[in-house]
């Protein structure tokens, strides 16, 4: 991994933990990390897999293991396989430690459906109890499976999960650090509520043109939210991107 910019003071390999810190004084910092072609594709084949590789796992491990809490949308846990937690890593333990983290970040599946196999690891196997971001009038069969499960946060009435409540309750409960991971539909959510703090951007080095989700998927913002470059990452032909919402 090379740091393009800002210019390092000297060469060598940069510290992803010190180049992704959450600010410090911040009571929330809400970034997505998602990885898109360069044609601005965000599926290959329906998923992610074959845009990402061995550097973009490396940040997205580390973007994990800085988190208190990351957001999936249901579609996303549904069709990537998110059938495991986050694991606690031991090479974050003791910066959690001592920011009094858990030893791993929880994963918050958000989804008004609840079409999600509460079964699977990813809430039985969690270090930090997987948390359902749900509507009041969810199935209550599958309400009541979510709320056995972990916890469930239940943010908006109906139909949609209220976004800015949902991300609001968090940061209230001291959960201020979060990651949103996708897909394309909740980060357009996330972000027309105005709740994006940052975007990480993995850019894969492929042209794909065709059909699929671009990097966010929704309708059109009133405005454009401007962008400014923070980080620029390299290594393997990726280009690793830290974008600061304006
Ligand atoms: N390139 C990447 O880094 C990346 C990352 C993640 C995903 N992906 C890809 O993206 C695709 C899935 O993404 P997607 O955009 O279709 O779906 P998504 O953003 O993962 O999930 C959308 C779902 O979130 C739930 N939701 C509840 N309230 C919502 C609200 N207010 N706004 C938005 N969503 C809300 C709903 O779940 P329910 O239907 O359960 O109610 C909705 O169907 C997959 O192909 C996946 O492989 C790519």
């Amino acid at each position: 991994m090379r740091q393009l910019i800002p210019e390092p003071p000297r060469s060598g390999e940069p510290e992803l933990s010190t180049v992704y810190a959450y600010p410090r004084n911040a009571r929330r910092w809400l970034r997505a990390n998602l990885v898109a072609s360069v044609d601005g594709l965000a599926q290959a084949d329906g998923a992610s897999r074959g845009l990402s590789g061995p550097a973009d796992l490396r940040v997205l491990r580390t973007l994990r293991g800085l988190a208190d809490v990351v957001l999936v949308g249901g579609a996303t846990v549904r069709t990537e396989g998110y059938r495991r937690p986050v694991v606690a890593r031991e090479e974050f333990a003791a910066a959690r430690a001592r920011d009094g983290q858990p030893p791993a970040a929880a994963i918050a599946v958000v989804s008004a459906s609840l079409e999600v196999d509460f079964d699977s690891p990813l809430y039985t196997e969690a270090v930090t109890p997987t948390i359902t971001v749900t509507v009041a009038d969810a199935p209550a069969d599958r309400l009541e499976r979510a709320r056995a499960a972990g916890e469930v946060l239940i943010a908006g009435p109906h139909g949609r999960v209220d976004l800015a409540e949902a991300v609001d309750r968090l940061v209230d409960s001291g959960r201020g650090r979060l990651l949103c991971e996708g897909g394309p539909k909740l980060l357009a959510a996330v972000a027309a509520v105005g709740r994006l703090d940052e975007l990480c951007l993995s850019i894969s080095p492929q042209l794909r043109a065709g059909d699929g989700l671009r990097l966010l998927d929704g309708p059109q913002f009133p405005a454009p939210i401007g962008l400014s470059l923070h980080t620029l990452l390299t290594d393997d032909g990726f280009l690793f991107a830290r974008y600061l919402i304006t």
